[in-house]
């Protein structure tokens, strides 16, 4: 039996702390029997799919009012939802249920010896949101370490698996973002872990705070622990901790342009802020142009651009979604007006 509920505030669902309503209620999930009923019920109910929103941690989510329609929420399951499918003295196959909370997984898996989430560690949200959002920091992104994903197509009223190859992983961005956001119905998710530990320092502020570590501390701690401990510090001294200041981590996306805009831009602002992204293309740091336009700290209504950390967006206490969505074009105004470039947000505004 599905329990919908009614009258339920977002406000404890989205990391921004907006406080909505769904006008055409909210269920949540945490057993396989309860995503078979809502698919059951969404089979009979098939008008549903253009009110529905799948709300994972609320972390990459601004709600600009109450939202018109049905929001389903895959919660913290109750077996706990982390199941440990095969291990052959190298690789572990780890499987997780979509409620369960990213960050929890990572320690789990650490715990149990099962390796590669490291750099992840920190990252708010749910196991579920990590394959639509292809989550990543410090060099790692959850298509590296995810080997499948099992979803309940709703259009359909089936199941199916994708393969990691078939997910359409890009930066940010899957197949489950491409087809529409009702579609697929994120329940499990197959992780291949290593059972050895390697540390992955590609990202440069990592290094420098892993070689800072003292010997001591590195005899009573193992390594995979000490690397989740460091990103924690390093995503800490740049990131809000949503627990005390509202917001929905990166706001935007890091824009991906062609060799000659890059070119051209270096030519004007030789200290401009990029990476290669490939195939002649250059990664421009958002947050480095945010700052440039002087929003760096600055507050509009009750919104904020985060003082250590442009690219993200804060609840400076009483921000309603359309104090941010009113921030955000602001911001997106300034930065094509100086750099001609069209900022796009990471955060999802419903
Ligand atoms: N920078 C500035 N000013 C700023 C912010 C950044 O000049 O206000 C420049 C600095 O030179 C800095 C560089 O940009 O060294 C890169 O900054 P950072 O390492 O913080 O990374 P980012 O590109 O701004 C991305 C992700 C973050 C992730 C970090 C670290 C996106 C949209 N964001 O931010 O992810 O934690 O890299 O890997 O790709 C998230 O998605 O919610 C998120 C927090």
């Amino acid at each position: 039996m599905m329990n919908l509920l009614h009258d339920i505030s977002l406000k404890p669902y989205n990391t921004f702390g907006i406080d909505v309503v769904a006008k055409q209620g909210f269920v949540e999930l945490r057993c396989a029997s309860d995503y078979d009923s809502f698919a059951e019920y969404i089979s009979q109910n098939k008008q549903m799919l253009d009110h529905l929103f799948i709300l994972g941690g609320g972390s990459n989510v601004v709600f600009s009012g109450d939202y018109d329609g049905l929001v389903v929420h895959p919660a913290d399951p109750i077996d706990g939802g982390i199941r440990l499918l095969s291990s052959d003295g190298d690789i572990c196959m780890v499987e997780a249920r979509a409620g369960v909370v990213w960050d929890d997984f990572v320690s789990f898996c650490i715990r149990n010896g099962w390796y590669g989430l490291e750099n992840l560690a920190g990252i708010p949200g749910t196991v579920g949101a990590s394959p639509v959002q292809n989550i990543g920091a410090y060099g790692r992104e959850a298509k590296d370490v995810i080997d499948r994903v099992h979803v309940y197509d709703l259009w359909h009223d089936s199941q199916c698996w994708f393969e990691n190859s078939e997910c359409h992983f890009g930066y940010r961005h899957s197949i489950f973002k491409e087809i529409g956001r009702a579609r697929y119905l994120v329940d499990r998710v197959v992780f291949r872990l290593a059972s050895h530990f390697v540390p992955d320092l590609s990202y440069k502020g990592l290094e420098e705070a892993w070689n800072s570590i003292d010997e001591h501390e590195r005899e009573f701690v193992d390594d995979a622990t000490l690397m989740s401990m460091t990103v924690r510090k390093v995503r800490n001294s740049k990131l809000p901790d949503p627990k005390y200041i509202g917001s929905a981590g990166s706001f935007f996306k890091n824009p991906v342009v062609d060799g000659d805009v890059y070119r051209h831009l270096k030519e004007l602002y030789p200290n401009v802020v990029a990476f290669p992204a490939g195939d002649n293309k250059y990664k421009i740091s958002a947050g480095w142009m945010i700052e440039q336009c002087g929003w760096k700290g600055r507050d509009m209504g009750e919104a904020g651009v985060y003082e250590k950390q442009a690219l993200v967006l804060v609840n400076r206490g009483r921000c309603t979604g359309s104090d941010v969505v009113a921030l955000a074009e602001s911001v997106i105004n300034d930065v094509y007006s100086r750099f001609g470039i069209k900022l796009n947000p990471e955060a999802i505004i419903v």
